[in-house]
């Protein structure tokens, strides 16, 4: 059964994949379960049932994919001299995809079940040795009588009820289309399509009508960072080696959507294209294969859960030369975070050989190889660190997802949730606590919460049931800190600041609490 609701949909497709069920299924049900009752992610639609993969970010949910974006856009983008970023539209022209090889080649095999109609990528499905008896039931349901059929020489069975018995494998084109302008090309199509014609004409009619019209919602961010090389180069100077960032939405229309937000039709995406001399592009790729893999622990709790894993050379595309993945240890197994690839100088010399404009770069400084005389025009190859931001929100969640036992003040067992989020990551930087509603608490609190928002930080300002509640949803949620405003706060002028990961208390002066709470949300590693 393919549920839309967020945690049984992640249920239909655990069984996909190699490990896990019980644990993977405990702790992504907690994570799906804490974005909901948080305000972090919701299914999108969710009142009419739910759209197949789509989320929206809700109040939490939107602060920290936000904060995952600046920090990639700082490090990328502001901390750099050699790297500019811009902000492409979704939609380019449709030859921009027919030059990046997309429309021909960015499919995925597809097969229909026979036994149990489900539809899956021949290329993710259960493997078993061809021969092997697999026993399954009739319809896949688990009332259905019991069949029993051999394992082909393909390979692999269905990943629903494991039946052998499967459709021929078609390609599937990922990409979403639609139509641009007042055009609506179904008319034509049915004046244009005749009785007479075969299968195979018809679909020939209705493709060239079709096309006319026809765009993409882009399905990777990237190609627009080959079209612009030469006006970002030349508008703003930039000198080999340089980089163009971009993050943005991207639409797959995939297969098999799984882990909630891990693999879903509509995601964003972080890329980099850094342009370089040709020859150089090793030394490029393990620099920023060092980079990278620095970014993700810069920011997270456990290092060993982050790993740079090679290509091996049948799994690079033909353009390219190398690939490493950063992959992270998810709760089903080891899986793609972000792709580090050299793609040489395929997509420059693609999209010049399509144009007819010369998208290279003139180094007067350098010989040209070929003649030994200064000044070298030459296509750049290019290295791309191409990571998801909305996997990247998963990831930080997982990573973050912390359960501890203590005991309260009474010598009580109690159990706590604790997000530890990076504070830079965090949807609030602080939360500000009047202890009781009353004698003046609450205007003392507000006052804090007023210089700390001038200073531009998003803070939470909570008076709404217990301390101990209060400071228990703060932990949930990842807000590194809690200041406490109480009677002694109206006399001396102090608060107590609790810090959410070791949940020690300290006082110190109000006067000295923007201070504090910036020094620690901007320490590499903090508490944690
Ligand atoms: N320009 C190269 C490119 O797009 P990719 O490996 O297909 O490479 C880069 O995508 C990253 O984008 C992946 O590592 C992943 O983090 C993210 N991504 C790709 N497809 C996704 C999907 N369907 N849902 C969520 N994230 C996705």
């Amino acid at each position: 059964m393919e549920s839309f609701g967020g945690v049984l949909q992640l249920t239909v497709r655990l069984g996909q994949v190699s490990m896990n069920s019980e644990t993977s299924n405990d702790l992504m049900s907690k994570i799906v379960s804490l974005c909901k009752r948080r305000g972090f992610i919701f299914q999108s639609s969710e009142i009419y049932g739910g759209l197949r993969s789509c989320y929206d970010y809700g109040p939490l949910g939107v602060e920290l994919k936000r904060n995952i974006a600046n920090e990639w856009w700082k490090a990328m983008v502001y901390e750099r001299e050699d790297i500019v970023g811009i902000d492409a539209s979704i939609m380019m022209h449709p030859r921009v995809w027919q030059t990046s090889g997309h429309l021909s080649g960015f499919s995925d095999p597809l097969v229909d079940c026979l036994n149990c109609r489900e539809r899956f990528r021949a290329d993710k499905a259960p493997q078993h040795k061809p021969g092997t008896e697999m026993t399954f039931h009739k319809g896949g349901k688990s009332s259905g009588e019991k069949l029993r059929a051999n394992v082909n020489e393909r390979g692999y069975v269905c990943p629903v009820c494991s039946c052998p018995n499967l459709s021929a494998e078609r390609q599937f084109n990922l990409m979403f289309k639609t139509n641009l302008g007042p055009v609506d090309p179904t008319l034509e199509m049915l004046a244009a399509v005749e009785p007479s014609m075969t299968p195979e004409q018809k679909r020939a009619t209705v493709d060239e009508i079709a096309a006319k019209s026809a765009v993409y919602l882009r399905p990777e961010t990237a190609q627009a960072m080959f079209v612009q090389f030469l006006n970002v180069q030349q508008s703003m100077s930039m000198k080999i080696p340089f980089g163009i960032a971009q993050m943005g939405k991207s639409f797959r229309n995939e297969i098999v959507v799984e882990h909630f937000i891990f693999r879903s039709c509509e995601f964003e995406q972080m890329e980099m294209e850094y342009f370089c001399e040709p020859g150089t592009q090793n030394e490029w790729m393990k620099y920023w294969c060092g980079e990278r893999m620095a970014w993700y622990k810069r920011f997270s709790n456990k290092d060993d859960n982050f790993r740079l894993r090679p290509h091996s050379d049948d799994e690079l595309a033909h353009y390219s030369d190398a690939c490493f993945d950063v992959e992270y240890l998810y709760p089903w197994g080891w899986g793609e975070l972000e792709g580090i690839a050299s793609r040489t100088d395929y997509d420059l010399s693609k999209h010049a050989e399509a144009t007819g404009v010369k998208l290279s770069y003139f180094d007067q400084n350098k010989p040209d190889p070929s003649t030994g005389k200064n000044g070298w025009r030459y296509t750049p190859y290019v290295i791309e660190p191409a990571a998801g931001l909305t996997r990247s929100v998963l990831c930080f969640l997982l990573d973050a997802y912390h359960e501890e036992k203590g005991v309260d003040h009474e010598g009580q067992e109690k159990s706590r949730v604790v997000l530890k989020l990076h504070p830079k990551f965090s949807p609030y930087k602080a939360a500000i606590l009047p202890l009781v509603k009353k004698d003046g608490l609450p205007e003392k609190a507000r006052s804090i919460v007023k210089t700390l928002r001038r200073a531009g930080l998003n803070v939470s300002y909570d008076e709404q049931q217990s301390i101990g509640k209060r400071y228990a949803r703060h932990d949930e949620i990842g807000t590194p800190f809690c200041l406490t405003v109480d009677m002694q706060s109206l006399d001396d002028n102090t608060v107590t600041i609790r810090d959410r990961d070791t949940a020690v208390q300290q006082r110190i002066k109000i006067d000295d609490v923007l201070a504090t709470v910036l020094n620690r949300i901007n320490s590499d590693k903090p508490s944690c």
